[in-house]
């Protein structure tokens, strides 16, 4: 074979130019999802320690927060409350419906809220259902039937988007059930659809005070997210999801799980979110802070990796930065 022409890979490098020419993976700061979090417990917002530059936010500082994200060009977010009072059964979800409705007041359409539907931040034990009275396992119908509740309540409050990422089995096809029946036919449902069961989550945990950590006997999530060492169940689990009605699927984390996102998306073609993860997102933070490397141009790059896998839209903690950091990539 004559490699004369195709053994030079170099021209097509030589500049800005040609490599602008030749580039086929593109950021757009409309495809990125805020994360907000809402917090009962402050009284003016309130940075976090474990998440650089994140706050945890009063319902009125939230509003602040959502008018200068709107103004860097993100109008998209995922919502993540954290209420004052915990319990293991007839939870009070009035404080993220208070916010919810604060929201849709002052903003309207001009916001797309995700509300995440899970009860960790909500149960004294920290997990993400109910557990049985030995404290020994989650639940899975009876988890099913107050998610679908808390999914109804946050359709009321005005969530465009319910996005359980609870990991019980059934929860979309009883989501989706109630809120039809109730006519919120028109509430997209983003499903964790294949969420892994990570250390990456350490700094949310942190933030939402929803660690699992003290019980002894269940102390992981292991038994409802998925094992890093089965290639299957993410691929798997989210036609499942598909099935029973989800409009979005998901995979989180993102980085180490790119081969999943890649095989989702081939095989399902649904519209596909990547959720780069608190510690993920912290670790390119802390490498930044030390300098070793440069912050906007690491979080690109990830970025940039999530697209070329498959990735629709990415749920970021720096997706407020994403129109500037796009307008300024040098190819
Ligand atoms: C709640 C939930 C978690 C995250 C989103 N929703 C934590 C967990 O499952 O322990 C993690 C988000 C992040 O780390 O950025 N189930």
């Amino acid at each position: 074979m004559e490699t004369k022409y195709t053994s030079n890979r170099r021209r097509i490098r030589a500049n800005a130019h040609i490599r602008e020419l030749v580039a086929n993976v593109y950021l757009d700061h409309r495809d990125f999802i805020q994360p907000l979090f809402v917090d009962e417990s402050v009284a003016v917002r309130t940075p976090m320690t474990s998440l650089n530059g994140i706050g945890a936010d009063t319902i009125e500082s939230l509003l602040e927060q959502i008018a200068s994200d709107l103004e860097q060009g993100i109008s998209k977010f995922l919502l993540f409350p954290v209420p004052l009072s915990k319990s293991n059964h007839d939870f009070d979800f009035s404080f993220v419906v208070k916010a919810l409705q604060a929201i849709k007041e002052k903003f309207g359409s001009q916001v797309w809220i995700a509300a995440d539907t899970c009860l960790c931040a909500y149960t004294q034990h920290g997990h993400c259902g109910l557990l049985n009275e030995a404290q020994t396992a989650v639940l899975n119908h009876e988890s099913v039937l107050v998610l679908a509740d808390y999914a109804l309540a946050l359709a009321k409050a005005g969530a465009d988007c319910i996005a359980p990422s609870d990991m019980m089995d059934g929860r979309i096809a009883a989501i989706r059930k109630i809120l039809d029946a109730n006519g919120f036919d028109q509430v997209a449902i983003l499903s964790y659809s294949a969420k892994f069961s990570s250390q990456f989550y350490g700094p949310f945990r942190d933030a939402c005070k929803s660690s699992p950590g003290n019980n002894p006997l269940l102390k992981d999530r292991k038994t409802y997210q998925f094992s890093a060492f089965n290639a299957q169940d993410g691929l798997l689990s989210t036609i499942r999801d598909i099935e029973e009605g989800a409009d979005m699927v998901m995979v989180k984390p993102a980085l180490p799980y790119l081969d999943i996102i890649q095989t989702i998306k081939q095989e399902t073609k649904f519209p596909l979110v990547a959720y780069h993860v608190s510690g993920e997102y912290q670790a390119l933070e802390l490498l930044a802070e030390k300098q070793l490397v440069d912050r906007s141009k690491a979080h690109l790059e990830v970025w940039t990796s999530l697209k070329r896998a498959g990735a629709d839209a990415i749920i970021s903690y720096a997706a407020r930065n994403a129109k500037t950091w796009i307008e300024g990539i040098a190819y």
